[in-house]
């Protein structure tokens, strides 16, 4: 490869970095957030590099649909038939034409070097041929109302824009678009009341950090690298979205300290871990061994091992005896569209066909935790999403067959509905991810 020999302009490394953290996102399954940590530190990169190739990964992630809509007009053949590897540095390289201020020729030149290290001398022609051609007749995103036009202009396919009218009414353009708007690092200091010494460790350490909104626990250090923290590596803090330390908050509001808490669906265990914090004794649930596993480890790193027992179990089916605990949480399994954030490409692995059968295994999962929480007792209903077939249908089914029993209550802790006592938070309203909690109160 004659490029090879000579030092590579600069930027090639870092798009060569974006473009393997993309293809392991594609065809490897992986997260973003890990594809991309592991592409950048396997490059090497300068700082610079880093940043850039970081964010060129996650753009293109993020504005997969729109980028492919664009293309379309100038790669002759359908998308689906060109090699995955080569439409991924088109991708790559649309997204710069699109959105980014580079140059042209350069984008179009860097795109073919990235295309001839990393697919192979067959596809340059082809990538620069196409890549020209976006770069001659580049569309201007449409600025119409319906559906699709919104799908293109905001990045999101079309089911996705549908469901947040259904949910969000007019209010649906803003919530999608801060949908897009990369969050910045959100901290759980340990204990409670170790937020104010967490604030001045990280300011004295040169972290830009301001207390979080809606949880006395947050801290907001929007630049952070969290692996370098100390306070991190040392278990006095943990990388937490704000909505989820709302969403343990509710589940533990006012209880007595050591009431018996259940975490149906306990993985990664920030929640569970939340609520041991908080001074309760918390049965922590996982199907999946290795996420048991990650509450369990979660336990141990932030000191709260002793009160969290964690067991590997199908919670529809839960090992407990009926009226066993005082509150129950059940984080359930769901689309996650409120995490597009972080995770930019959940809006493209999910599909409206999933919708019906989370739904199904919500309600299965809301009804087994009711029937173990005591009389007098809480069951708080929460999914990192925002649809309305996963959250409020949810409790209103749940409610048509368990009303002599439970009543929809406020959220204590979360911040006021607009619409009724259960809560919708949002990445537009509260800077948070997009993060449903209802809490139903047992009678007798
Ligand atoms: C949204 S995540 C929970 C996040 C967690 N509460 C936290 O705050 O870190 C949902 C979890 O439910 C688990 N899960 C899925 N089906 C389940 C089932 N039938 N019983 C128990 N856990 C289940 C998944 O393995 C996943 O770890």
């Amino acid at each position: 490869m004659a490029g090879e020999a000579a030092p590579p302009p600069s930027g090639v490394a870092a798009r060569r970095a974006a473009y393997r953290a993309v293809r392991r996102v594609h065809q490897g399954g992986s997260w973003s957030a890990p594809a991309v940590d592991r592409a950048l530190r396997e490059a090497s990169l300068h700082p610079t590099d880093r940043a850039f190739g970081a964010n060129l990964a996650f753009e293109t992630l993020r504005w997969e649909g729109t980028l492919d809509w664009a293309l379309r007009r100038v790669v002759r053949r359908p998308l689906e038939a060109v090699q995955p590897e080569a439409l991924d540095v088109l991708r790559l390289g649309a997204w710069q034409l699109l959105f980014s201020r580079a140059p042209d020729r350069a984008v179009v030149d860097t795109a073919a070097r990235v295309a001839r290290a990393e697919v192979g001398d067959g596809v340059v022609a082809f990538v620069n041929g196409c890549l020209r051609g976006l770069a001659r007749s580049r569309p201007s995103l449409p600025s119409g109302d319906a559906d699709h036009d919104l799908a293109i202009a905001l990045g999101y396919p079309e089911w996705v824009v549908a469901a947040a009218r259904e949910r969000f009414g007019a209010r649906a353009r803003a919530v999608l678009a801060a949908g897009n708007r990369p969050p910045g690092v959100t901290l759980r200091a340990a204990s409670p009341g170790a937020r104010d010494g967490l604030l001045a460790e990280l300011r004295s350490g040169g972290v830009d950090a301001s207390a979080g909104r809606l949880a006395p626990e947050a801290v907001r250090a929007p630049g952070a690298h969290p692996g370098s923290l100390a306070a991190v590596a040392e278990g006095r803090a943990t990388v937490q979205d704000e909505a989820s330390m709302v969403v343990a908050r509710v589940t533990g509001a006012d209880l007595p300290g050591g009431s018996e808490v259940l975490d149906a669906c306990a993985g990664p265990g920030g929640k569970s871990t939340h609520l041991a914090a908080l001074g309760h004794r918390v049965t922590a649930l996982d199907v999946h061994d290795g996420r048991a596993r990650l509450v369990r480890d979660a336990a141990a790193r932030l000191g709260v091992g002793a009160t969290v027992r964690v067991a590997v179990a199908d919670a529809t089916r839960p090992p407990l005896g009926p009226g066993a605990v005082t509150a129950a949480l059940v984080d359930a399994p769901c689309t996650g569209l409120g995490t597009v954030r972080r995770r930019p490409e959940v809006r493209w692995r999910q599909s409206p066909d999933a919708l019906g059968r989370l739904a199904r295994l919500q309600l299965g999962l809301l009804e087994a935790a009711a029937k173990l929480v005591a009389p007098g007792g809480r069951l708080v209903y929460s999914v990192c999403t925002w649809t309305q077939a996963e959250t409020a249908d949810v409790v209103e089914a749940f409610l048509a067959g368990n009303g002599d029993r439970f009543r929809l209550a406020v959220s204590v802790g979360a911040p006021p509905a607009a619409g009724g006592p259960d809560a919708q938070l949002d990445p537009d309203a509260h800077d948070t991810d997009g993060m449903y909690v209802a809490t139903l109160r047992r009678s007798h």
